[in-house]
C-alpha cells in the first residue's frame, strides 16, 4: 500500500480549518500540515500585487520544506488572486477555494443571492467573472466585510465577540422587506473560509432564514479525487500546525476537532 499522502493546507489564519475539517473527514489516512500566515493577516486588507508577492515565494518555501502531494489554498482572498501564479510556478497539484457562486445561483428560488467575502475578494475580477459566467440571471449582491474574519479569529481564540459586531457585518447581505418578500435574498455564499467558524451565530442573527453555501465539502471531494485512493483509517497519520508569526499559542487542544481528533504538533 502507498504511504499516506501529505496535504498542505494554507490560509491567512484559522479560517482554513473549516476546509481542513472536511478534507480530514474525506481523507483520514493523510498526513496534514496546516499553515496559518498570521504574520500577514488579514489578507482581505492587502492589494492583489502584495498578495501575489507574499504567497508565491512563501508557498515555494513550504513545498520545499514539507514536500506535499497536494496543496490546498484554503482562503478565497488568496485563491482569487494567486492560483494561476502558483500553478505556473510549481508542479504540485493545487486546489483553491473560490466563491461558490455557481451552486448558490443554481439553488436560489428567489433568484437573489448575496456573496459575503473580504473586501479584497469581492473586488477581484475573478469574482466578477464568476458572476458573469455562472450568475444564471440571479441578482447577485457583493458584500465586502472588513471585520468578520478578525471577529471569527477572536471568537475561536476565546475572546468575547458581541452579536452587534457580527450583525453589523451580516445585515447588508439581506436584501428585501422580510421573510415573505418573494424577491428577498434566500441564499448567501460564505466566500471567506473564516465565516463558517461563526455559522451558528450567523444563522441565529439572520433576519430571515436563508441557505448558507460553504464550498468546503466540494473542496474535500476534489482533493480526494486528485489523490491515490485512501488506505484504511488505521493508517491515519499525524498533523502539524505552523503559524508564520511564530507567536506562542495555546490552541492545539481547541483545534483537535478540525484535525479529526488529532492534536496538531
Ligand atoms: N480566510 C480568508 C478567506 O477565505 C480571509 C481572511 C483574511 O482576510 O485574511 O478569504
Amino acid at each position: 500500500m502507498s504511504p499516506p499522502p501529505t496535504i498542505l493546507v494554507f490560509d491567512s489564519g484559522l479560517g482554513g480549518l473549516t476546509v481542513l475539517r472536511e478534507i480530514v473527514r474525506a481523507r483520514p489516512d493523510a498526513h496534514y500540515v496546516y499553515v496559518a500566515d498570521d504574520a500577514f493577516f488579514p489578507y482581505g486588507h492587502h492589494g492583489e500585487e502584495e498578495i501575489i508577492a507574499r504567497v508565491v515565494p512563501l508557498v515555494g518555501e513550504l513545498i520545499a520544506a514539507h514536500v506535499p502531494d497536494l496543496v490546498v489554498i484554503a482562503c478565497n482572498t488568496m485563491s482569487v488572486s494567486v492560483m494561476s501564479h502558483l500553478r505556473a510556478a510549481y508542479r504540485v497539484p493545487f486546489v483553491g477555494t473560490v466563491p461558490a457562486i455557481k451552486p448558490a445561483c443554481a439553488a436560489s428560488k428567489t433568484r437573489r443571492v448575496s456573496v459575503l467575502g473580504t473586501k479584497a475578494t469581492v473586488k477581484r475580477e475573478y469574482t466578477q467573472a464568476l458572476i458573469r459566467d455562472h450568475g444564471q440571471g440571479c441578482e447577485v449582491t457583493l458584500i465586502g466585510s472588513a471585520e468578520l474574519a478578525s471577529l471569527a479569529e477572536a471568537a475561536l481564540n476565546g475572546v468575547e465577540v458581541s452579536d452587534r459586531e457580527i450583525f453589523d457585518e451580516l445585515a447588508p447581505c439581506f436584501v428585501g422587506t422580510g421573510a415573505t418578500d418573494p424577491a428577498r435574498t434566500d441564499t448567501i455564499v460564505l466566500a471567506c473560509t473564516h465565516y463558517p467558524l461563526l455559522l451558528d451565530r450567523l444563522v441565529r442573527l439572520a433576519p430571515w432564514p436563508v441557505d448558507w453555501i460553504d464550498p468546503a465539502p466540494a473542496i474535500a471531494r476534489r482533493v480526494s479525487d486528485l489523490l491515490p485512493s485512501a488506505g484504511t483509517e488505521a493508517d491515519h497519520a499525524g498533523a502539524e500546525m505552523i503559524f508564520t508569526s511564530k507567536r506562542p499559542h495555546a490552541l492545539s487542544h481547541a483545534l483537535m476537532p478540525f484535525f479529526g481528533g488529532r492534536v496538531p504538533v
